[in-house]
């Protein structure tokens, strides 16, 4: 199904599942005990939705005592992002700039949006078809400095997600090898596949997570 017809007319059921299974929560947890943390990151969020991730992480910075340089976030689906900006708009946050694009389109990003050292993506690699995948992983990677990283949080591959995401939700599912071999052809190097904190280890059945450091694509005379 295409995710802008499932999330123009499922947003409400998405929000009400995600925080009965302390989504959110647990998100904003492995943030807060996540090493790469600090002061004057360019960040973006990539499939922001209505900004669940955006608003973890952000929180984590700012309970850590650090501030992003720049905090950005996209998402293809304009009903998901009216709810952003509308929670934006009620918590009078500014710092954070938001548009509409395809991850499978990077051009569509406003200028200026390159050279994060942060780039987080939640749920919406699901939403790409298989044969992509390793494309939209390639689109962040262009997007990230030299000494970026990527953090993705990506449905696992077993009995329970393939009823609940694969059929509920009309998601792919990743088993950890196929990660790998699409995220170092799009040019990661280092990966480690991390989990929930042990208040949320529920969380770890649904998701892996996986941070990724770039590694510089060299050109084929290198
Ligand atoms: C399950 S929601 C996740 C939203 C948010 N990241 C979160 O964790 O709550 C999936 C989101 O991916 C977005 N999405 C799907 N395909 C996309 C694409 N090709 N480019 C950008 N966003 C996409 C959908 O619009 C939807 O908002």
């Amino acid at each position: 199904m295409d995710p802008v017809r499932l999330y123009s007319a499922r947003a409400n059921t998405y929000l009400r599942f995600v925080n009965s299974v302390l989504y959110p929560q647990g998100i904003r947890a492995y943030f807060l005990r996540a090493s790469y943390l600090q002061s004057g990151l360019r960040v973006l969020d990539a499939g922001c939705g209505s900004g669940i991730v955006t608003f973890a992480l952000r929180g984590a910075l700012l309970k850590c005592g650090m501030v992003s340089e720049s905090f950005h976030a996209f998402d293809l689906t304009p009903a998901m992002l009216h709810r952003l900006r509308e929670t934006l708009d009620k918590k009078a946050i500014t710092d954070v700039e938001v548009a509409q694009a395809d991850v499978l389109r990077p051009e569509e990003l406003p200028a200026g949006w390159t050279d994060y050292d942060l780039i987080v993506s939640a749920s919406m690699f699901e939403y790409l078809p298989r044969n992509r995948l390793a494309d939209g992983f390639r689109n962040l990677h262009s997007l990230l400095k030299d000494t970026g990283r990527l953090v993705l949080f990506i449905t696992r591959k077993n009995w329970m997600t393939r009823t609940l995401i694969g059929c509920w939700w009309k998601a792919n599912q990743y088993d950890r090898e196929e990660l790998e071999e699409a995220l170092r052809k799009a040019g990661f190097g280092p990966l480690t596949f991390s989990r929930f904190p042990i208040q949320y280890r529920w969380l770890s059945l649904w998701g892996h997570i996986v941070e990724a450091e770039k590694v510089p694509l060299q050109s084929p005379t290198e």
